[in-house]
Protein backbone atom coordinates (compact mmCIF):
# COMPACT_ATOMS: atom_id res chain seq x y z
CA UNK A 1 0.00 0.00 0.00
CA UNK A 2 2.97 2.29 -0.52
CA UNK A 3 3.17 5.17 -3.12
CA UNK A 4 -0.35 5.40 -4.41
CA UNK A 5 -0.67 8.08 -1.69
CA UNK A 6 1.04 11.83 -1.15
CA UNK A 7 0.81 14.69 1.09
CA UNK A 8 -0.43 16.69 -2.19
CA UNK A 9 -3.72 14.83 -2.43
CA UNK A 10 -4.12 16.56 1.09
CA UNK A 11 -6.05 19.56 0.89
CA UNK A 12 -3.68 22.10 2.92
CA UNK A 13 -5.68 23.20 6.93
CA UNK A 14 -6.18 26.91 6.17
CA UNK A 15 -8.38 29.26 7.55
CA UNK A 16 -10.63 28.38 10.52
CA UNK A 17 -11.61 25.16 12.07
CA UNK A 18 -15.51 25.04 14.04
CA UNK A 19 -15.66 22.43 16.48
CA UNK A 20 -19.27 21.64 17.51
CA UNK A 21 -20.09 20.08 20.66
CA UNK A 22 -23.42 18.64 21.21
CA UNK A 23 -23.53 18.89 24.90
CA UNK A 24 -21.96 21.52 26.55
CA UNK A 25 -21.65 19.47 30.02
CA UNK A 26 -18.03 17.97 31.90
CA UNK A 27 -16.18 16.72 28.85
CA UNK A 28 -16.73 19.57 26.57
CA UNK A 29 -15.82 22.13 29.18
CA UNK A 30 -12.71 20.73 29.92
CA UNK A 31 -11.60 20.28 26.48
CA UNK A 32 -12.60 23.72 25.56
CA UNK A 33 -10.80 24.97 28.75
CA UNK A 34 -7.94 22.82 28.01
CA UNK A 35 -7.31 24.14 24.44
CA UNK A 36 -7.72 27.45 25.81
CA UNK A 37 -5.35 27.28 27.96
CA UNK A 38 -2.30 25.80 26.19
CA UNK A 39 -3.04 28.71 23.40
CA UNK A 40 -2.43 30.63 26.16
CA UNK A 41 0.54 29.35 27.33
CA UNK A 42 -0.83 28.04 30.83
CA UNK A 43 -0.81 24.48 30.37
CA UNK A 44 0.15 21.20 28.10
CA UNK A 45 -2.24 19.18 26.15
CA UNK A 46 -1.03 15.42 27.81
CA UNK A 47 -2.74 12.67 26.30
CA UNK A 48 -3.29 14.40 22.85
CA UNK A 49 -1.21 12.57 20.43
CA UNK A 50 -2.00 14.82 18.15
CA UNK A 51 -0.45 17.42 19.80
CA UNK A 52 2.67 15.29 21.45
CA UNK A 53 3.56 12.12 19.69
CA UNK A 54 6.08 11.28 17.41
CA UNK A 55 6.09 8.84 14.35
CA UNK A 56 9.00 6.72 13.18
CA UNK A 57 9.27 7.35 9.52
CA UNK A 58 11.48 4.61 7.84
CA UNK A 59 14.57 2.36 9.22
CA UNK A 60 15.07 2.64 12.86
CA UNK A 61 18.64 3.81 11.99
CA UNK A 62 17.42 7.16 9.70
CA UNK A 63 16.47 8.45 13.03
CA UNK A 64 13.30 10.22 11.39
CA UNK A 65 10.55 10.42 14.42
CA UNK A 66 8.67 13.70 13.82
CA UNK A 67 6.18 14.84 16.23
CA UNK A 68 2.78 13.86 14.38
CA UNK A 69 1.54 17.54 14.45
CA UNK A 70 4.74 18.29 12.35
CA UNK A 71 4.47 15.46 10.15
CA UNK A 72 0.50 15.92 9.26
CA UNK A 73 -1.01 19.23 7.89
CA UNK A 74 -3.52 19.70 10.85
CA UNK A 75 -5.17 22.46 12.11
CA UNK A 76 -3.43 24.09 14.38
CA UNK A 77 -4.84 24.88 18.03
CA UNK A 78 -4.75 28.54 17.31
CA UNK A 79 -7.55 28.01 14.53
CA UNK A 80 -9.96 26.34 16.49
CA UNK A 81 -13.40 28.04 17.40
CA UNK A 82 -15.84 25.92 19.38
CA UNK A 83 -19.46 26.03 19.09
CA UNK A 84 -22.39 23.64 21.48
CA UNK A 85 -25.95 22.96 21.68
CA UNK A 86 -27.11 22.29 25.24
CA UNK A 87 -30.65 21.71 26.54
CA UNK A 88 -29.40 23.47 30.03
CA UNK A 89 -28.23 26.97 28.98
CA UNK A 90 -25.50 27.85 31.18
CA UNK A 91 -22.36 29.33 29.32
CA UNK A 92 -19.07 26.99 29.19
CA UNK A 93 -17.85 28.72 32.20
CA UNK A 94 -20.79 28.20 34.26
CA UNK A 95 -21.16 24.69 33.15
CA UNK A 96 -17.55 24.08 33.70
CA UNK A 97 -17.96 25.30 37.49
CA UNK A 98 -20.71 22.95 37.72
CA UNK A 99 -18.74 20.17 36.21
CA UNK A 100 -16.38 20.58 39.34
CA UNK A 101 -13.60 19.40 36.77
CA UNK A 102 -11.02 21.40 36.88
CA UNK A 103 -9.29 24.01 40.34
CA UNK A 104 -10.36 27.34 40.16
CA UNK A 105 -6.93 28.49 39.67
CA UNK A 106 -7.19 26.63 36.15
CA UNK A 107 -10.62 27.55 35.51
CA UNK A 108 -11.03 31.34 37.16
CA UNK A 109 -8.59 32.49 34.24
CA UNK A 110 -10.32 31.46 31.30
CA UNK A 111 -13.68 33.29 32.41
CA UNK A 112 -13.42 35.54 29.90
CA UNK A 113 -12.97 33.62 26.75
CA UNK A 114 -15.51 30.56 28.60
CA UNK A 115 -18.23 32.85 29.61
CA UNK A 116 -18.76 34.02 25.59
CA UNK A 117 -19.37 30.81 24.64
CA UNK A 118 -23.39 29.89 24.90
CA UNK A 119 -24.88 26.63 23.87
CA UNK A 120 -27.42 26.77 21.44
CA UNK A 121 -31.41 25.72 21.97
CA UNK A 122 -30.59 21.55 21.78
CA UNK A 123 -32.36 18.95 20.25
CA UNK A 124 -33.73 17.67 23.61
CA UNK A 125 -36.51 14.98 24.46
CA UNK A 126 -36.38 13.81 27.94
CA UNK A 127 -37.81 10.36 26.47
CA UNK A 128 -34.24 9.22 25.69
CA UNK A 129 -32.36 10.64 28.75
CA UNK A 130 -34.89 10.53 31.64
CA UNK A 131 -32.45 11.87 34.30
CA UNK A 132 -32.00 15.15 32.89
CA UNK A 133 -34.13 18.34 31.42
CA UNK A 134 -33.42 21.68 30.40
CA UNK A 135 -35.42 24.92 28.71
CA UNK A 136 -33.05 25.37 26.06
CA UNK A 137 -34.37 23.32 23.62
CA UNK A 138 -35.99 24.00 20.24
CA UNK A 139 -39.48 23.94 19.38
CA UNK A 140 -41.01 22.12 16.25
CA UNK A 141 -43.79 19.70 14.81
CA UNK A 142 -41.53 17.02 13.73
CA UNK A 143 -38.46 15.75 14.77
CA UNK A 144 -37.88 16.62 10.76
CA UNK A 145 -38.19 19.92 11.49
CA UNK A 146 -35.76 20.19 14.53
CA UNK A 147 -32.81 18.53 12.17
CA UNK A 148 -33.46 21.24 9.63
CA UNK A 149 -33.21 23.87 12.41
CA UNK A 150 -30.09 22.20 13.53
CA UNK A 151 -28.89 22.56 10.10
CA UNK A 152 -29.41 25.98 10.20
CA UNK A 153 -27.20 26.18 13.09
CA UNK A 154 -24.37 24.90 11.60
CA UNK A 155 -24.68 27.34 8.66
CA UNK A 156 -25.16 30.08 10.83
CA UNK A 157 -21.96 29.34 12.98
CA UNK A 158 -19.99 28.45 9.96
CA UNK A 159 -21.11 31.96 8.55
CA UNK A 160 -20.72 34.15 11.83
CA UNK A 161 -17.40 32.59 13.07
CA UNK A 162 -16.09 32.64 9.58
CA UNK A 163 -15.12 28.90 9.33
CA UNK A 164 -13.69 27.30 6.41
CA UNK A 165 -14.33 23.78 7.54
CA UNK A 166 -16.39 22.12 10.81
CA UNK A 167 -16.75 18.80 12.31
CA UNK A 168 -19.32 18.08 15.13
CA UNK A 169 -18.67 15.43 17.96
CA UNK A 170 -21.36 13.96 20.10
CA UNK A 171 -20.27 14.99 24.09
CA UNK A 172 -24.26 14.64 25.40
CA UNK A 173 -25.62 12.59 27.80
CA UNK A 174 -25.96 9.04 26.76
CA UNK A 175 -29.03 8.19 25.57
CA UNK A 176 -31.49 4.48 25.92
CA UNK A 177 -31.02 1.38 24.67
CA UNK A 178 -32.28 0.97 20.92
CA UNK A 179 -31.94 -1.91 18.42
CA UNK A 180 -31.94 -0.60 14.57
CA UNK A 181 -35.72 -1.14 13.27
CA UNK A 182 -36.76 -0.89 9.76
CA UNK A 183 -37.03 2.84 10.51
CA UNK A 184 -33.33 3.04 10.10
CA UNK A 185 -32.69 0.93 7.27
CA UNK A 186 -32.73 3.50 4.51
CA UNK A 187 -32.39 7.02 4.11
CA UNK A 188 -36.08 7.44 2.57
CA UNK A 189 -37.63 5.13 5.73
CA UNK A 190 -35.00 7.36 8.06
CA UNK A 191 -36.83 10.66 7.19
CA UNK A 192 -40.42 9.53 6.57
CA UNK A 193 -39.59 8.31 10.44
CA UNK A 194 -38.39 12.02 11.39
CA UNK A 195 -41.14 13.73 9.65
CA UNK A 196 -44.03 10.89 11.48
CA UNK A 197 -42.07 11.63 14.95
CA UNK A 198 -41.23 7.46 15.34
CA UNK A 199 -40.06 7.17 18.77
CA UNK A 200 -37.17 5.03 16.59
CA UNK A 201 -35.68 8.46 16.23
CA UNK A 202 -33.68 9.46 18.61
CA UNK A 203 -32.01 13.06 19.51
CA UNK A 204 -28.58 12.26 18.65
CA UNK A 205 -29.07 10.69 14.72
CA UNK A 206 -30.98 14.54 14.38
CA UNK A 207 -27.89 16.16 15.01
CA UNK A 208 -25.36 13.32 13.14
CA UNK A 209 -27.95 13.47 9.73
CA UNK A 210 -27.75 17.40 9.85
CA UNK A 211 -24.15 17.26 9.84
CA UNK A 212 -24.03 14.75 7.12
CA UNK A 213 -26.48 16.57 5.39
CA UNK A 214 -24.14 19.86 5.60
CA UNK A 215 -21.12 17.75 5.09
CA UNK A 216 -19.30 17.85 8.45
CA UNK A 217 -17.36 15.17 9.79
CA UNK A 218 -18.99 13.23 12.95
CA UNK A 219 -18.22 11.47 15.98
CA UNK A 220 -20.08 10.01 18.13
CA UNK A 221 -18.22 9.97 21.93
CA UNK A 222 -21.50 8.43 23.87
CA UNK A 223 -22.79 4.48 23.03
CA UNK A 224 -26.14 5.73 21.53
CA UNK A 225 -27.00 3.79 18.63
CA UNK A 226 -26.73 7.61 16.80
CA UNK A 227 -24.75 6.67 13.68
CA UNK A 228 -24.77 2.95 13.64
CA UNK A 229 -27.56 2.38 11.17
CA UNK A 230 -27.78 1.68 7.48
CA UNK A 231 -29.69 5.06 6.91
CA UNK A 232 -26.67 7.23 8.23
CA UNK A 233 -24.01 4.89 7.37
CA UNK A 234 -25.33 5.41 3.78
CA UNK A 235 -25.96 9.01 3.92
CA UNK A 236 -22.32 9.15 5.54
CA UNK A 237 -20.66 7.28 1.93
CA UNK A 238 -23.32 9.06 -0.35
CA UNK A 239 -22.16 12.69 0.98
CA UNK A 240 -18.28 11.80 1.34
CA UNK A 241 -18.37 13.22 5.01
CA UNK A 242 -15.75 10.85 7.33
CA UNK A 243 -17.29 9.84 10.22
CA UNK A 244 -16.24 7.84 13.88
CA UNK A 245 -17.87 6.22 17.04
CA UNK A 246 -19.01 5.15 19.20
CA UNK A 247 -18.35 5.97 23.31
CA UNK A 248 -14.97 7.46 23.77
CA UNK A 249 -12.04 4.98 25.89
CA UNK A 250 -11.11 6.19 29.25
CA UNK A 251 -10.80 4.90 32.69
CA UNK A 252 -11.84 0.97 33.23
CA UNK A 253 -12.58 0.44 29.01
CA UNK A 254 -8.75 2.09 28.40
CA UNK A 255 -7.08 -0.72 31.50
CA UNK A 256 -8.97 -3.25 30.32
CA UNK A 257 -7.77 -3.23 26.59
CA UNK A 258 -4.37 -2.55 28.08
CA UNK A 259 -4.36 -4.95 29.94
CA UNK A 260 -6.52 -8.10 28.38
CA UNK A 261 -4.14 -8.05 25.04
CA UNK A 262 -0.99 -8.66 27.31
CA UNK A 263 -2.89 -11.52 29.53
CA UNK A 264 -3.55 -13.37 25.78
CA UNK A 265 -0.45 -12.70 24.08
CA UNK A 266 1.12 -14.73 27.47
CA UNK A 267 -1.75 -17.08 26.77
CA UNK A 268 -2.55 -17.07 30.91
CA UNK A 269 -6.88 -18.14 30.71
CA UNK A 270 -9.31 -16.46 32.25
CA UNK A 271 -12.11 -17.32 34.66
CA UNK A 272 -13.35 -13.64 35.50
CA UNK A 273 -13.41 -10.13 35.27
CA UNK A 274 -15.38 -8.13 37.50
CA UNK A 275 -15.44 -4.52 36.68
CA UNK A 276 -17.02 -1.83 39.30
CA UNK A 277 -17.22 1.97 39.28
CA UNK A 278 -18.50 4.69 41.40
CA UNK A 279 -18.79 8.15 40.32
CA UNK A 280 -21.09 11.47 41.06
CA UNK A 281 -21.09 13.51 37.97
CA UNK A 282 -23.88 14.33 35.99
CA UNK A 283 -22.65 11.54 33.69
CA UNK A 284 -22.72 9.24 36.67
CA UNK A 285 -26.66 10.43 37.40
CA UNK A 286 -27.90 9.88 33.91
CA UNK A 287 -26.35 6.65 33.88
CA UNK A 288 -28.30 5.32 37.30
CA UNK A 289 -31.37 5.52 34.83
CA UNK A 290 -31.71 1.70 33.98
CA UNK A 291 -32.33 1.94 29.96
CA UNK A 292 -29.26 4.33 29.94
CA UNK A 293 -26.95 1.97 31.90
CA UNK A 294 -28.05 -0.54 29.49
CA UNK A 295 -26.71 1.61 26.65
CA UNK A 296 -23.43 1.81 28.63
CA UNK A 297 -23.15 -1.47 29.49
CA UNK A 298 -23.47 -3.15 26.01
CA UNK A 299 -20.76 -0.82 24.67
CA UNK A 300 -18.32 -2.01 27.80
CA UNK A 301 -19.12 -5.59 27.84
CA UNK A 302 -17.81 -6.15 23.74
CA UNK A 303 -14.52 -5.23 24.39
CA UNK A 304 -12.98 -8.38 26.43
CA UNK A 305 -14.51 -10.79 24.01
CA UNK A 306 -13.01 -9.33 20.78
CA UNK A 307 -9.67 -9.44 21.92
CA UNK A 308 -9.93 -12.97 23.98
CA UNK A 309 -11.26 -14.68 20.75
CA UNK A 310 -12.72 -17.19 23.59
CA UNK A 311 -14.29 -19.27 20.23
CA UNK A 312 -10.20 -19.65 19.18
CA UNK A 313 -9.10 -19.97 22.85
CA UNK A 314 -12.13 -22.14 24.39
CA UNK A 315 -10.37 -23.44 26.91
CA UNK A 316 -8.25 -20.32 28.15
CA UNK A 317 -11.56 -18.16 27.91
CA UNK A 318 -14.54 -20.22 27.19
CA UNK A 319 -15.90 -19.83 30.37
CA UNK A 320 -14.78 -16.57 31.45
CA UNK A 321 -17.35 -14.64 33.47
CA UNK A 322 -17.43 -10.75 32.91
CA UNK A 323 -19.41 -8.27 34.49
CA UNK A 324 -19.54 -4.40 34.71
CA UNK A 325 -21.03 -2.22 37.56
CA UNK A 326 -21.71 1.33 37.17
CA UNK A 327 -22.48 3.28 40.79
CA UNK A 328 -23.74 6.49 41.46
CA UNK A 329 -21.90 8.13 44.36
CA UNK A 330 -22.00 11.97 44.50
CA UNK A 331 -19.87 12.39 46.97
CA UNK A 332 -16.89 11.49 44.67
CA UNK A 333 -18.15 13.67 41.26
CA UNK A 334 -15.93 13.89 38.29
CA UNK A 335 -13.21 11.55 39.75
CA UNK A 336 -14.34 8.19 39.42
CA UNK A 337 -12.88 5.17 41.37
CA UNK A 338 -12.69 1.93 38.99
CA UNK A 339 -12.39 -1.35 40.67
CA UNK A 340 -11.37 -4.29 38.41
CA UNK A 341 -11.02 -8.12 39.91
CA UNK A 342 -9.66 -10.29 37.50
CA UNK A 343 -9.39 -13.82 38.21
CA UNK A 344 -6.24 -15.44 35.70
CA UNK A 345 -4.96 -18.85 35.55
CA UNK A 346 -1.66 -20.35 34.64
CA UNK A 347 0.84 -23.38 33.71
CA UNK A 348 -1.25 -26.23 34.91
CA UNK A 349 -4.11 -24.29 35.81
CA UNK A 350 -3.08 -22.44 38.71
CA UNK A 351 -4.90 -19.70 40.14
CA UNK A 352 -3.96 -16.27 40.60
CA UNK A 353 -5.47 -12.77 40.98
CA UNK A 354 -4.94 -9.16 39.48
CA UNK A 355 -6.84 -6.63 41.40
CA UNK A 356 -6.52 -2.80 39.49
CA UNK A 357 -8.23 0.19 41.19
CA UNK A 358 -7.97 3.11 38.61
CA UNK A 359 -8.83 6.93 40.42
CA UNK A 360 -9.21 8.12 37.28
CA UNK A 361 -10.68 11.50 36.35
CA UNK A 362 -13.32 11.01 33.31
CA UNK A 363 -13.13 14.42 31.62
CA UNK A 364 -9.39 14.40 31.38
CA UNK A 365 -9.59 11.32 29.71
CA UNK A 366 -11.73 12.39 27.47
CA UNK A 367 -10.88 16.03 26.30
CA UNK A 368 -7.53 14.81 24.56
CA UNK A 369 -9.31 12.41 22.65
CA UNK A 370 -12.31 14.99 21.87
CA UNK A 371 -8.97 17.18 20.50
CA UNK A 372 -7.78 14.57 18.56
CA UNK A 373 -10.87 13.46 17.21
CA UNK A 374 -11.63 16.57 16.09
CA UNK A 375 -8.25 17.52 14.19
CA UNK A 376 -7.81 13.74 12.98
CA UNK A 377 -11.36 14.15 11.21
CA UNK A 378 -10.67 17.49 9.21
CA UNK A 379 -7.46 15.80 8.09
CA UNK A 380 -9.46 12.70 7.18
CA UNK A 381 -11.70 14.70 4.96
CA UNK A 382 -9.28 17.22 3.53
CA UNK A 383 -7.49 13.81 2.70
CA UNK A 384 -10.74 12.90 0.59
CA UNK A 385 -11.64 9.90 2.96
CA UNK A 386 -14.92 9.52 3.71
CA UNK A 387 -17.53 7.14 5.78
CA UNK A 388 -16.63 5.18 8.45
CA UNK A 389 -12.73 5.77 9.68
CA UNK A 390 -11.58 2.62 11.34
CA UNK A 391 -8.06 3.98 12.25
CA UNK A 392 -9.63 5.98 14.54
CA UNK A 393 -10.94 3.23 16.14
CA UNK A 394 -8.31 3.56 18.96
CA UNK A 395 -10.04 6.18 20.90
CA UNK A 396 -13.73 4.36 20.95
CA UNK A 397 -14.93 2.04 23.46
CA UNK A 398 -17.02 0.29 20.85
CA UNK A 399 -15.74 1.04 17.03
CA UNK A 400 -17.70 1.34 14.49
CA UNK A 401 -16.73 -1.32 11.94
CA UNK A 402 -17.83 -1.79 8.10
CA UNK A 403 -20.73 -4.36 7.49
CA UNK A 404 -19.16 -7.96 7.92
CA UNK A 405 -16.16 -7.03 9.67
CA UNK A 406 -16.00 -7.33 13.94
CA UNK A 407 -14.03 -4.47 15.81
CA UNK A 408 -10.79 -4.34 16.41
CA UNK A 409 -10.66 -3.75 20.38
CA UNK A 410 -6.87 -4.69 21.40
CA UNK A 411 -5.25 -0.81 21.40
CA UNK A 412 -1.86 -1.79 20.43
CA UNK A 413 -3.49 -3.14 17.21
CA UNK A 414 -5.60 -0.05 17.14
CA UNK A 415 -2.67 2.48 17.47
CA UNK A 416 -0.27 0.37 15.04
CA UNK A 417 -3.32 1.00 12.57
CA UNK A 418 -3.89 4.66 13.27
CA UNK A 419 -0.12 4.99 12.65
CA UNK A 420 0.26 3.13 9.29
CA UNK A 421 -2.88 5.03 8.06
CA UNK A 422 -1.23 8.09 8.68
CA UNK A 423 2.04 6.94 6.76
CA UNK A 424 -0.04 5.97 4.37
CA UNK A 425 -1.81 8.99 4.40
CA UNK A 426 1.51 10.49 3.59
CA UNK A 427 3.00 8.46 1.15
CA UNK A 428 5.60 7.01 3.69
CA UNK A 429 6.54 2.97 4.45
CA UNK A 430 4.26 1.26 6.42
CA UNK A 431 5.95 -0.28 9.47
CA UNK A 432 5.75 -4.02 10.07
CA UNK A 433 8.49 -4.49 12.52
CA UNK A 434 9.98 -7.08 10.70
CA UNK A 435 13.51 -5.95 11.00
CA UNK A 436 15.49 -8.74 9.99
CA UNK A 437 16.98 -6.29 7.47
CA UNK A 438 18.93 -5.03 10.24
CA UNK A 439 20.98 -8.30 10.60
CA UNK A 440 21.31 -8.92 7.39
N1 LIG B 1 -15.76 11.34 30.46
C1 LIG B 1 -15.55 10.17 29.99
O1 LIG B 1 -14.59 9.52 30.34
C2 LIG B 1 -16.46 9.57 28.97
C3 LIG B 1 -16.07 8.40 28.34
C4 LIG B 1 -16.90 7.82 27.40
C5 LIG B 1 -18.09 8.44 27.06
N2 LIG B 1 -18.48 9.55 27.71
C6 LIG B 1 -19.75 10.10 27.35
O2 LIG B 1 -19.64 11.45 27.00
C7 LIG B 1 -20.88 12.08 27.27
C8 LIG B 1 -20.60 13.38 28.02
O3 LIG B 1 -20.07 13.10 29.30
P1 LIG B 1 -20.01 14.26 30.38
O4 LIG B 1 -19.29 13.73 31.54
O5 LIG B 1 -19.56 15.53 29.74
O6 LIG B 1 -21.56 14.39 30.78
P2 LIG B 1 -22.34 15.70 31.28
O7 LIG B 1 -23.61 15.17 31.84
O8 LIG B 1 -21.47 16.55 32.13
O9 LIG B 1 -22.61 16.51 29.93
C9 LIG B 1 -23.52 16.09 28.99
C10 LIG B 1 -24.30 17.30 28.52
O10 LIG B 1 -25.10 16.89 27.41
C11 LIG B 1 -26.28 17.64 27.48
N3 LIG B 1 -27.27 17.01 26.62
C12 LIG B 1 -28.05 15.93 26.88
N4 LIG B 1 -28.85 15.66 25.83
C13 LIG B 1 -28.57 16.58 24.88
C14 LIG B 1 -29.07 16.84 23.58
N5 LIG B 1 -30.02 16.07 23.05
N6 LIG B 1 -28.55 17.87 22.88
C15 LIG B 1 -27.57 18.65 23.41
N7 LIG B 1 -27.06 18.46 24.64
C16 LIG B 1 -27.57 17.44 25.37
C17 LIG B 1 -26.60 17.68 28.96
O11 LIG B 1 -27.48 18.73 29.28
C18 LIG B 1 -25.24 17.86 29.57
O12 LIG B 1 -24.92 19.21 29.81
C19 LIG B 1 -21.73 11.08 28.05
O13 LIG B 1 -22.63 10.43 27.17
C20 LIG B 1 -20.72 10.09 28.52
O14 LIG B 1 -21.28 8.80 28.73
C21 LIG B 1 -17.67 10.16 28.65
Amino acid sequence: MNGDRSPEQIEPADGKLGVLLVGLGAVSTTFIAGVEATRRGRAKPFGSLTQMQTIRLGRRTDARAPLLKDFLPLAGLDQIVFGAWDPIPDNAFASAKVAGVLRPEDIDPLEDFMSGIEPMSAAFDKAYVKKLDGPNVKRGASKRELAEQIREDIRGFREKNGCDRLVMIWAASTEIFMRPTDAHASLEAFERAMESNDAAIAPSMLYAWAALQEGVPFANGAPNLTLDIPALLDLAAENEVPIGGKDFKTGQTLMKTIVAPGLKARMLGLRGWFSTNILGNRDGEVLDDPESFKTKEESKLGALEYILQPDMYPELYGNMYHKVRINYYPPRGDNKEGWDNIDIFGWMGYDMQLKIDFLCRDSILAAPIVLDLALFLDLAQRAGLSGIQEWLSFYFKAPLVGRGLYPEHDIFIQHWKLKNTLRWLMGEQQITHLGVEYYD
